[in-house]
């Protein structure tokens, strides 16, 4: 059997646990097939429970005996867990489970990674290790021993011994289950040592496969970095003594923040110049630093229930989002979390799918650590952040630490704290946590005897479930500008409460160009109908990075949705305006990679579902492909220049400066080789000493059709690399032309470095399909049939992948009859597979609503 008729668990609903626990002893007796558990639980009532029902959780476990006090029991067993009766006082409880980490392929509780035992217990996957507790708020110390023939014993916080074939663990925090981790195997040490502000020292370790310790030292620097700065940011040392990462092959997430031993997705750590890009070595340094920062927020204070999911993400998002401003460039950086928040979070929020911040009804944990939560939920800290100001925010931040240490706290003991520490009410704005979808901001201004006025008027479209919406606290950074580009009205934020408001500006000499929106101070649509010639303005002069790149964004997608509904051509002023900033050398190359790079396809599809149009995939590609070369040729005579000027001389580094070159080069060399018959890539790729450049090449090659032989000597090239297989998977699925994109991911499954039973091979297929519009969105079909039925066959092994990639169908009501019908056959042939897991069950259902 499965799983049990899967239940709707209600935020309304919580009770406190019936039973408390002081501490834990686990001891492993690890076995591919048959690891035995056997487990020491000190348990008591807990003075607020409502119930005295003893009930733990426990899935795939085969008990083989259970004592309470020393007495063997005979508990009440069922497919989701076990009860028995037990005393009115404090308690033991024991039990011996039986477990096959071998036959685990959905990579929760206990399972096998190329010979390595490894764990992942978030969010509910403890009760796959054995009977307990399985809920944020049951926080206990553990203590583990491990027995395995395996060099390499690993868990929790703190050695306390080892011998010939075992090892034990304390941790002395007290923690809930979803923290705990455990992993053995053959495995190397790349060692540091890091002195905390108080003057403790710390012992590193990075553990990795043999072999791969060549790549360990940025993730290690990252880690060292991180560490420094959550003590020079919020004040926050390590609190222990030692921390531990592993690197491991087949992990469904990027990484995961248990106590003290953190393990992570090979491709989440794992990095050297030759085999990762910028953006590898960029997206490393930011999830060493956020499973790091969870230390904080997240284990210290962890979340009462998994509605309260946001309470650690959302925050520990904020936090990793602040640290990479401050380690590279904060426009960049501010730039890029847009582009993620309203390609990915406005797409989620505008569809089946959405849900508030703070979710109120779930059937499968799992399928809510979305977008929403994370992304949205961090954006909603920077808008209190930018609401109450820094130092404000930097006391909550104390109270919050202070008061909550030790807690698993809810998102009103988080708001309480900056009530507490600033004096605001934030009744209204903790609608940000309830109320899903994204908020419209439409704009008029008139201007009147010096006075400038902004009339704004605020709505939120129903989403499921919520057909009425009220207004949110929205906080709108405004500056001024005059015709000369100076800026009359410095950045001002203006706090609006209301459905409707006006904020006005006095003693101007002239009609001021408003910049509205400035870094993205809220996650919000702003509705400006503004003149190609202002957005061309505002491009040139904005002062604000942020407004600057959005001006020419919207240049972009007003020219794209031009030539896809009424077939016009190119606007000169935004083509003008793109040589200009190509050209302008005090801009950092990073930024003006950022202001020429093109919205998305999907991004396009989304503009004209506003505008009342059916969006044709076929249509905006070529629109795309079109603008492409009609840019390239613009710039032609500037393209040679710009690429040579974005050289990087000497050894290779993956900091910001060089990175920042490297990515307008690129862009420039893409724009090269649609005029140039791919010379020049062809070039780059037979001299490139690193990833950067060998990639982009090769994908700037076989966007026009070229470059057979380079992907085959890649191929060759980086056969016994798992992380450079990936790339070489998904860039020839991502690069194929809309005809071709569904016939290559179904050559690429058939290959024999294909693994459906690892995640990230999967992954760079089909993520890779469903990420290139035109082709997954292809009239015949083919592709989401494809996709379907690798789905169902990947749903067997590992359901919450599955879940996870079936919202690459989530759009499909946005298209016309003939794709609609399409994604709703496949969709059912997924729905109608027997024993479907409760993961796909749920999104599928919501997707078709
Ligand atoms: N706690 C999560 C990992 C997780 C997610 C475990 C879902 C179980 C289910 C971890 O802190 C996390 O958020 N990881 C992110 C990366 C991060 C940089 C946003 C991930 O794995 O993608
Ligand atoms: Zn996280």
């Amino acid at each position: 059997m499965k799983d049990a008729a899967p239940q709707t668990i209600y935020l309304r609903d919580y009770t406190p646990p019936a039973y408390l626990v002081d501490d834990v002893h686990l001891t492993f007796k690890l076995a591919a097939t048959k690891t035995r558990v056997m487990s020491r639980i000190r348990f008591r009532p807990n003075p607020e429970a409502t119930s005295n029902e003893f009930f733990l959780h426990g899935e795939d476990l085969k008990l083989i005996n259970a004592k309470i006090d020393g007495e063997d029991i005979t508990p009440e067993l069922t497919a989701t867990g076990l009860s028995c009766p037990v005393p009115d006082a404090p308690f033991t409880f024991e039990a011996e489970v039986e477990i096959n980490p071998q036959a685990n392929t959905a990579l929760e509780g206990l399972y096998m990674s190329n010979g390595m035992y490894c764990t992942q217990c978030e969010a509910e996957g403890f009760r796959k290790i054995t009977y307990y507790p399985d809920r944020p708020d049951v926080m206990a110390t553990f203590t583990v021993r491990i027995e395995s023939d395996l060099p390499v014993l690993l868990s929790n916080s703190n050695p306390t011994g080892q011998g010939e074939g075992w090892a034990e663990w304390h941790d002395p925090w007290p923690k809930p289950a979803y923290l705990f981790a455990l992993v053995a195997g053959d495995l190397v040490n790349h060692p540091d040592l890091f002195t905390t502000m108080s003057g403790k020292d710390v012992e590193l370790n990075i553990w990795v496969r043999p072999g791969d310790e060549g790549k360990c030292a940025f993730g290690m620097e990252a880690l060292k970095k991180s560490m420094k700065w959550d003590e020079d940011v919020y004040g926050r040392e390590y609190d222990l003594d030692v921390f531990n990462i592993v690197a491991v092959d087949d992990f469904n997430m990027g990484a995961m923040e248990n106590k003290g031993l953190n393990i992570f997705n090979s491709s989440a750590v794992l990095a050297s110049p030759e085999t990762s890009t910028d953006a590898n070595f960029e997206r490393i340094e930011a999830i060493i630093a956020h499973e790091y920062f969870h230390n904080w927020t997240g284990n210290r204070i962890t979340c009462r229930d998994w509605f309260q999911l946001c309470l650690k993400e959302g925050l520990t998002v904020f936090r990793d989002q602040q640290f990479t401003g401050d380690m590279r460039s904060h426009a960049v950086k501010r730039i890029d979390d847009a582009v993620v928040l309203r390609a990915h979070q406005f797409r989620e929020d505008n569809g089946p799918l959405a849900h508030p911040v703070r979710p109120e009804s779930f059937v499968e944990i799992n399928n809510f650590y979305t977008v929403t939560v994370y992304e949205k939920g961090a954006e909603v800290i920077g808008m209190l952040k930018r609401l109450v100001g820094d130092d404000e925010y930097k006391k909550a931040l104390d109270l919050y630490f202070d008061r909550h240490d030790g807690d698993a706290a809810t998102i009103e003991d988080w708001l309480k704290v900056f009530e507490d520490a600033t004096g605001r009410d934030l009744t209204q704005f903790a609608r940000w946590y309830s109320q899903a979808g994204t908020p419209r901001v439409s704009v008029r201004e008139d201007f009147v005897d010096g006075t400038y006025t902004l009339h704004l008027t605020q709505q939120t479209p129903p989403t499921p479930g919520q057909p009425h919406k009220d207004p949110m606290v929205i906080p709108i950074a405004v500056g001024l500008l005059n015709d000369n580009g100076d800026e009359v009205v410095p950045t001002k934020m203006l706090e609006m409460t209301q459905a409707e408001q006006s904020f006005s500006f006095e003693g101007l000499a002239s009609k001021p160009i408003p910049s509205i929106l400035r870094g993205f101070s809220a996650p919000v649509i702003l509705e400006h109908d503004q003149t190609k010639a202002q957005r061309a303005f505002l491009l040139a002069h904005d002062t604000d990075p942020f407004n600057k790149w959005d001006a020419g964004r919207k240049l972009a997608q007003d020219v794209l949705v031009g030539m896809v509904r009424d077939g016009a051509t190119p606007d000169g002023a935004y083509l003008d305006g793109l040589a200009a900033v190509l050209r302008d050398d005090s801009l950092d190359p990073a930024f003006r990679a950022q202001v020429l790079a093109l919205p998305s396809e999907d991004d396009t599809a989304q503009a004209l579902v506003d505008l009342d149009h059916v969006p044709d995939p076929t249509a905006i590609y070529d629109a795309h492909e079109t603008l492409k070369l009609q840019i390239a040729q613009h710039l032609q005579d500037q393209l040679p220049r710009s690429y040579a000027d974005m050289a990087v001389p000497g050894p290779y580094t993956p900091d910001a400066e060089p990175a920042g070159k490297r990515a307008l080069g690129n862009t420039v060399l893409s724009l090269m080789s649609k005029l140039d018959g791919g010379r020049q890539a062809t070039q780059q790729y037979a001299t490139a000493d690193n990833m950067t450049q060998q990639l982009a090449a090769l994908g700037a090659l076989l966007k026009i059709g070229k470059g057979k032989a380079e992907l085959s000597a890649f191929g060759e090239q980086w056969q016994n690399d798992r992380l450079v297989m990936d790339k070489w998977f998904g860039l020839q699925v991502a690069c194929a032309s809309p005809d071709q994109a569904a016939a290559t991911a179904e050559t690429l499954a058939a290959h024999p470095a294909f693994d459906i039973r690892n995640p990230n091979r999967f992954r760079s297929v089909f993520g890779a399909l469903g990420g290139n519009a035109a082709g997954f969105h292809h009239p015949s079909g083919k592709a989401y049939d494809l996709l379907a039925d690798w789905l169902i066959k990947l749903d067997e092994l590992n359901p919450q992948t599955t879940a996870r990639m079936s919202t690459a169908f989530s759009t499909w009501k946005r298209y016309d009859d003939n794709r609609q019908a399409k994604m709703r056959h496949a969709l059912g042939r997924i729905a109608a597979k027997p024993g479907l897991s409760a993961d796909t069950t749920e999104m599928v259902s919501r997707i078709l609503g």
